[in-house]
């Protein structure tokens, strides 16, 4: 990757830091090993969807912002009835379960967090859904055949190895299968270089953050062989609305959170939010619909 040579970056101030797969798990999870209960009080909604959802005019509750993003995905990748859909990074599986449900699909969902695959096991048994999760790395996974669908949201920023999530992507998928990726973009590789408040979000997530342009990520999509069928633009008003909702819901739990995580935890995590609100400044949010050719 072009911007892991970067030589004007001090070591510990630059993003893109190559892990073993172990290492990778034990780091992402710093942040995604914590109680369940903890990140459902502050995405709140039906199906706590950790990363931006949308909020036209009109929606006001949580569940219906993150409808209105997943109903958005599953327009963009013409999601119907039939089809099997592998959710890379699926978080407590509100998403993936939403989509099986409202498009009759078939699911899984990989994560690297034993708590959340815990979690997402119980709601998919609570609804009944068509869905089963999977404890793994992306780099360590195969399915049992090829796929329809494949769908990450603000995931592949925690790949160091982009490139070669989208070639096994592209083996994955059955010929003339999509791929879908939501994701953050910086506008100008300038943005690479942290400050400090970019270093204390990246520690948040145990320096996993490989943030990329968007033309970088189309580029290793096009070279593992993909067509870009469409870029799909978010505009920032929605992931700063996420963030405020999220941000009024740690104020609404702040007692239950407390006692959950303590004191510190509690504040650091808001230091954290208002961070990435923030940042937006320097990032687009975009869905890229990526097309198998052959
Ligand atoms: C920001 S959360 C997004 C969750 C979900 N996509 C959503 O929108 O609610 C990132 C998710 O990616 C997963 N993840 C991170 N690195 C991964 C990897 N290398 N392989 C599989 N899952 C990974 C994390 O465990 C977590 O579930």
């Amino acid at each position: 990757m072009a911007s892991s040579q970067r030589t004007d970056v001090r070591p510990e101030h630059q993003l893109y830091h190559e892990y073993t797969t172990d290492v990778d798990q034990a780091r992402t999870n710093v942040h995604y090993e914590q109680p369940p209960e903890f990140f459902l009080l502050i995405t709140g909604g039906e199906w706590n969807v950790y990363s931006a959802n949308l909020w036209d005019p009109g929606t006001e509750d949580d569940t219906a912002s993150q409808q209105a993003k997943l109903d958005l995905i599953a327009r963009l990748a013409g999601l119907e009835k039939g089809m099997h859909l592998i959710d890379v990074g699926c978080g407590w599986a509100g998403p993936l379960t939403y989509l099986c449900d409202t498009y009759g699909l078939t699911g899984t969902g990989l994560t690297l967090s034993p708590t959340q695959k815990g979690y997402a096991e119980e709601r998919i048994a609570r609804r009944g859904t068509d869905a089963k999760i999977v404890l793994s790395h992306w780099e360590d996974y195969t399915p049992p055949e090829q796929v329809d669908a494949i769908y990450t949201d603000e995931v592949i920023v925690h790949f160091f190895n982009l490139g070669g999530f989208f070639t096994k992507c592209h083996d994955w998928l059955k010929p003339g299968g999509v791929m879908i990726n939501k994701e953050l973009h910086l506008k100008h590789p300038r943005h690479a270089k942290l400050d400090r408040g970019g270093e204390f979000v990246s520690q948040i997530y145990g320096d996993t953050g490989n943030y990329r342009t968007l033309a970088e990520e189309t580029r290793l999509a096009n070279d593992a062989g993909f067509d870009i069928e469409r870029v799909h633009h978010i505009e920032r008003r929605h992931y700063e609305t996420t963030i405020d909702h999220w941000l009024a819901n740690m104020h609404k739990h702040a007692g239950e959170l407390k006692a959950m995580v303590g004191d510190q935890h509690y504040r650091d995590f808001r230091v954290y939010l208002r961070l990435a609100r923030h940042i937006q400044r320097n990032v687009t949010l975009d869905v890229v619909v990526c097309r198998r050719f052959d």
